[in-house]
């Protein structure tokens, strides 16, 4: 049986091999995934994408360790890490410091995600000291999404010596990796070669150390959210949709269940039938 990787095993990947990370939120997708993955995060993108929220603000502590734990039973070999919601960290290190152990102990999970930059590099530090390894999130953070005024892109502007400094605050308070979400690519490019942990691109060009996506995202799974940095692999959504209208259409005709779905008055033993 194969071994999880590890945070520093992550780190170490810098310069090396492109890191591969997709999101999960289940059992059954994170099967799928594990095997082709380094690392798997439960996001608190679940609120948008499992529940229906318009934001990911909504989403709550009690909801990632759930999540957290339906993924943990479907991992051998991916790093999972688990998303810390809005709420449970920014207050104080302590705050954050409890909430993340609770996260750790209750799914399981090798480090937390959080986001933010200098602002947070002092809890980062904290946790890190205490044995919570810590995956940092810079650029677009959703969960300042009214701050920010929406989803734009990020660090194209003023906001660019904002970002680079960001990145190397979390790097120098020792997050073993950080997510940089919807920046242009140079900027990605000058942060990737500037510090000395892997960044992980979303919306953030190949430049990057490694690339996530939001896995209901790439499959064609969450109906019309097409940002222009999703490639959809797959259009599972549309495929779903075709499979329940012909379901529909046959029961309406009576044509499903068919005879192969249909128990008789024997079982099957007595009619020769295999079990
Ligand atoms: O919540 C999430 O899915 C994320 C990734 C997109 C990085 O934070
Ligand atoms: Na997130």
């Amino acid at each position: 049986q194969a071994r999880a990787l590890t945070p520093p095993e992550i780190s170490q990947r810098k310069g090396k091999a492109p890191l591969i990370c997709l999101t999960a939120y289940t059992t059954p997708i994170a099967k799928l995934v594990d095997p082709h993955c380094d690392v798997v995060l439960v996001g608190d993108s679940v609120g948008m994408v499992l529940h229906g929220l318009a934001t990911t603000l909504g989403v709550t502590l009690d909801m990632m360790i759930m999540h957290g734990q339906a993924v943990r039973r479907g991992l051998e070999r991916a790093l999972m890490v688990v998303d810390m919601p809005f709420g449970s960290y920014e207050e104080s290190s302590e705050q954050a410091f409890r909430n993340a152990a609770r996260l750790m102990a209750e799914t399981g999970c090798a480090a937390v995600k959080l986001e933010g930059g200098e602002a947070m590099a002092g809890t980062i530090r904290f946790l890190t000291a205490r044995g919570v390894p810590v995956m940092a999130h810079v650029g677009l953070t959703p969960q300042a999404v009214n701050a920010f005024g929406g989803y734009r892109v990020q660090g194209r502007g003023e906001d660019r010596e904002r970002i680079r400094r960001d990145a190397s605050a979390v790097a120098e308070a020792g997050a073993f990796a950080v997510v940089l979400e919807k920046v242009p690519e140079p900027l990605a490019r000058r942060i990737t070669e500037e510090i000395a942990i892997p960044t992980i691109g979303i919306g953030a060009s190949s430049a990057c150390d490694g690339q996530i996506l939001v896995v209901d995202d790439m499959l064609g799974l969450f109906g019309d959210f097409r940002p222009k940095f999703v490639k959809r692999y797959a259009e599972l959504g549309d495929a779903a949709s075709a499979a329940i209208a012909t379901y529909a259409q046959e029961v309406r005709e009576r044509r499903f269940p068919a005879a192969e779905h249909v128990f008789g008055d024997m079982p099957k033993a007595v009619r020769g039938e295999k079990t």
